[in-house]
């Protein structure tokens, strides 16, 4: 029987609550923990037992004391708490669901690179794959980023990647003068300056909030910018009671949730395409989620030698920002 026809039969009809209720069982019975990143859907987010950003689930791997995680989220998140955790099951209820980002640095390439620049540090994003990691002296995401690069000697030359966006704003921030990868996540790519302008002027009052995987000509309006955690963090703080938010718009939820009384507008890519959608992070359904549970497959897997050598720039990482 072919995955689609599987998942049709086994959940044919269920209702949401049905799935939330027998997602809830079998975590139980198999000792799981369920973590989602939050792009992912609403349903998905509230059968979550931890929701967050890309260091917030880094870390939250790296503690976790159940015999089986559940990773919704899109492949290298999984695949790094895997490396995190070679001893546990992981899961994933789609393994097709893959970062575009991290797909646009293969390995000869970026090792190409890397010898193009000998003596240089290689800072790598975490939406990279485990080849790229094995690759780099350090890992971060746009949560530590700026903290990791600030720790570096000012004589120290630096090669960033995969991200060319995160990469410009790290160097705007910092004055480093790092060699950046030329990937983009093409969900914050899309937006753009005119249609910015455009959401300020119809939503006067509202502030515009941006995740540093934005272009610079969206960021400079910005009147603040951060890792999907800290735009949600800002919002909570802000006195403010409307804002535009440019990132992925899965993070509306828990937006939505922690500051009920406020506004929040999701920032426009163009007037055909209001939202900038990441659909790999829709990929995960709750239905995926149950039967990746129901039959503890996919499973995620990483060869012990790659894991070895990925996992020093994540431990550097975690040791960094702690
Ligand atoms: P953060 O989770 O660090 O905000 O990164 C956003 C992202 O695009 C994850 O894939
Ligand atoms: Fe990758 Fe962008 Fe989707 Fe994040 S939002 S998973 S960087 S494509």
């Amino acid at each position: 029987m072919t995955t689609a026809n599987a998942l049709q039969q086994e959940t044919a009809g269920l209702s949401t609550e049905t799935l939330l209720e027998r997602i809830a069982a079998l975590k139980k019975e198999m000792n799981a923990v369920i973590l989602a990143h939050y792009y992912t859907l609403p349903e998905i987010q509230q059968a979550a037992d931890i929701v967050g950003d890309s260091l917030a689930l880094a870390r939250a791997a790296e503690g976790i004391d159940a015999d089986v995680i559940v990773f919704a989220g899109v492949y290298f998140m999984a695949e790094t708490a895997k490396i995190l955790n070679p001893g546990k099951l992981v899961l994933m209820p789609d393994v097709s669901a893959g970062c575009p980002l991290a797909d646009s640095c293969p390995e000869a390439e970026f090792r190409a690179f890397r010898e193009a620049h000998p003596g240089a540090l290689a800072i790598t994003y975490i939406n990279s794959t485990a080849a790229i990691k094995a690759l780099s002296d350090i890992t971060c995401t746009s949560s530590n980023a700026e903290h990791i690069v600030r720790q570096i000697p000012p004589e120290q030359k630096i090669i960033f990647g995969p991200d060319r966006n995160l990469g410009s704003w790290l160097m705007k921030r910092t004055g480093r003068d790092m060699i950046l990868w030329q990937g983009f996540c093409y969900v914050h790519d899309a937006y753009s300056e005119v249609y910015m302008i455009q959401a300020m002027a119809n939503y006067p009052g509202a502030e515009l909030i941006a995740h540093p995987e934005c272009r610079d000509e969206v960021l400079r309006h910005a009147s603040f910018v951060g890792s999907t955690a800290a735009l949600l963090d800002y919002t909570i703080k802000s006195p403010s009671q409307s804002f535009i938010v440019a990132t992925e718009p899965g993070i509306l939820y828990e937006m939505e949730k922690r500051s009920p009384g406020k506004t929040f507008i999701p920032a426009p890519k163009d007037p055909a395409h209001p939202r900038s959608i990441c659909k790999q992070m829709k990929q995960n359904t709750l239905e995926k989620l149950y039967l990746c549970m129901l039959n503890r497959s996919p499973e995620i897997t990483v060869d012990a030698t790659l894991r070895e050598a990925a996992l020093r720039p994540i431990r550097k990482m975690l040791e960094m920002s702690a």
